[in-house]
């Protein structure tokens, strides 16, 4: 059986990423804020993390790998954002999650997805499937089963009791030691609302890379 060399880019707490067989695949996340990459380490001992930029990284490395993941930052893309309208931190929509999707589909010879939030302008480039709130660009198409849109749980935007974050944690199966804060957000739930829901990322997976379905 070939041990199929998958780069989880953008790695987080690894939702996407927590189903996927460790006994097919050599795993290496890339994870910006250490804080995130010593959660993800703890959390899938297996993998090879490295703390660093993602984006630079795929640039510089995505030769090396059969299946890449991608889950830039979606901040600036969100529907969210149009309550910000009037604040001085309004943001231009980060581009490089395009600048991803062309690379990959210019230049990669392997299986790839990229994934972001439903964003609150016309995509520049159409999706391949969405699921949930979710669109992804990917050098395949899939189907996707009713069943398989894992309903977020009710209040989902809602922020920081320990019940939501107990809540959260009970939603995806990942359980924090303690909270951890991603970048100025205030709220301990960001880190587990930034997850892709881990069984959405074991169908991907499994369908893309020709593992069981
Ligand atoms: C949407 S979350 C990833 C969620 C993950 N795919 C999951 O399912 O759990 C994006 C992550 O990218 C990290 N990040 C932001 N900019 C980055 C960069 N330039 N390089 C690597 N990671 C970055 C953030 O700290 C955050 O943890």
């Amino acid at each position: 059986m070939k041990i199929l060399n998958i780069a989880n880019l953008y790695a987080g707490i690894g939702g996407n990423a927590k189903e996927w067989d460790r006994s097919k695949c050599k795993i290496t996340a890339v994870e910006l804020d250490p804080k995130i990459a010593e959660v993800y380490k703890k959390l899938y001992p297996e993998d090879t993390v490295i703390v660093g930029d993602a984006h630079e990284y795929l640039r510089k490395h995505f030769r090396e790998f059969d299946f890449i993941w991608a889950s830039p930052p979606c901040q600036s893309h969100t529907r969210l954002q149009l309550c910000n309208q009037h604040k001085s931190s309004l943001k231009y929509p980060d581009m490089s999650l395009y600048q991803e999707i062309l690379w990959l589909q210019t230049f990669f010879r392997g299986k790839w997805v990229i994934e972001n939030v439903k964003p609150y302008y016309k995509p520049l480039i159409q999706p391949t499937f969405v699921i949930g709130r979710h669109y992804f660009w990917s050098s395949d198409f899939i189907m996707i089963p009713g069943l398989l849109k894992t309903k977020s749980p009710k209040g989902f935007t809602d922020n920081n009791s320990l019940k939501k974050i107990k809540e959260l944690e009970e939603w995806l199966g990942i359980y924090l030691e303690k909270p951890i804060y991603y970048g100025n957000n205030h709220s301990p739930c960001q880190v587990l609302r930034n997850c892709v829901h881990p069984e959405i990322g074991k169908y991907i997976f499994e369908k893309i890379t020709g593992g069981k379905s």
